[in-house]
């Protein structure tokens, strides 16, 4: 059996919601704490056995590879102020027996063909996906480690999903889907964004995919979908004609990053756990009088 030895991350898509805070840099690029986005995506990727991480880059991209590539001159400058720890950090961003691959995706046609544009680097394997602006925190292990274990178990595509209030069902993929295991549900059908009225549940997909191979073939044949855009949904769709798909209702708590209420959760509770600013940030907002909270919002909001 063939192991999950290689994650793709699509970081083609123009972030719109962030604007103009993604006007020159990628969403992925925006920080949590201390740490970009992608940097708990790749830690995510790493610590579950994941030995090749796949950028699907667009414009606007040259931060992410800046990110994850040696910085000579900072490290000079570090190594001479005798700043020890913070050459430490910047240092050991990935494990060294860890690969970086970028591919350029040309035009932002969808996830479905950002997906796509991997596939020379990922070849004839099982492969994950995992979208930077899904975060998600965890109590005893990554998501992407429980869903690896799944796969290790049953051999077949696997989609990390949750719950979400049925009036949200239209911003995700959703699941026709029956429960088979503990957290784990046979998937008969999924469908991208539909309206309420006809989602088949409430569980939708968020940013974790384990996918075989097979998926490539139907990508190459995939018609745009909803958005006009090639949806890696549809393509799931067709998936489920030839092989058996499984979803797993993962163990952790989601923030959509990708909008500013979920990144702005995610700034608080990350900061609350942070070790090194965790007990002040706490004490911070134990002394904001939140129900009259009056900043000089019209300022901060509008500069000019
Ligand atoms: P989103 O639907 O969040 O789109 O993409 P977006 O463009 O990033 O953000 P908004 O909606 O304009 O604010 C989901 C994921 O798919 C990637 C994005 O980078 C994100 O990780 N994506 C999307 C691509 O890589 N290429 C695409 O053509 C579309």
């Amino acid at each position: 059996m063939k192991q999950i030895k290689k994650a793709v991350f699509p970081v083609a898509g123009m972030g719109t919601r962030f604007l103009p805070a993604t006007k020159a840099n990628p969403k992925e690029m925006l920080p949590v704490v201390d740490k970009p986005l992608i940097q708990y995506a790749a830690e995510e990727a790493v610590a579950a056995g994941i030995e090749t991480l796949i950028f699907v880059t667009g414009r606007n991209k040259r931060s992410i590879e800046d990110h994850f590539d040696t910085a000579y001159e900072l490290e000079r400058e570090l190594e001479e102020r005798n700043k020890d720890k913070m050459l430490k950090i910047v240092r050991e961003i990935l494990p060294p027996s860890v690969d970086c691959v970028f591919i350029r995706q040309s035009e932002a046609l969808g996830l479905g063909h950002a997906v796509l544009c991997a596939k020379p680097v990922v070849g004839d394997e099982p492969f994950a996906v995992i979208l930077a602006d899904d975060l998600i925190g965890f109590a005893n292990k990554p998501v992407l480690s429980q869903m690896v274990d799944v796969y290790n178990y049953q051999h077949c595509s696997v989609l990390g999903v949750e719950e979400v209030p049925m009036e949200d069902v239209q911003s995700y993929g959703v699941v026709d889907a029956k429960l088979s295991a503990d957290r784990v549900y046979e998937v008969n059908g999924i469908v991208e964004k539909p309206p309420q009225a006809e989602a088949p549940s409430n569980l939708a997909v968020v940013g974790r995919y384990i996918l075989t191979p097979k998926l490539f073939d139907l990508l190459e044949t995939q018609e745009r979908g909803a958005g006009n855009e090639i949806q890696l949904t549809d393509a799931i769709a067709r998936l489920l004609d030839e092989q058996r798909v499984l979803a797993y209702n993962f163990e952790g708590k989601r923030f959509d990053c990708g909008n500013k209420l979920g990144y702005l959760q995610a700034q608080v509770e990350f900061a609350l756990a942070h070790d090194e600013v965790g007990a002040e940030f706490r004490e911070y907002l134990s002394t904001l009088d939140i129900q009259s909270f009056d900043m000089m919002s019209a300022q901060a909001a509008n500069s000019w």
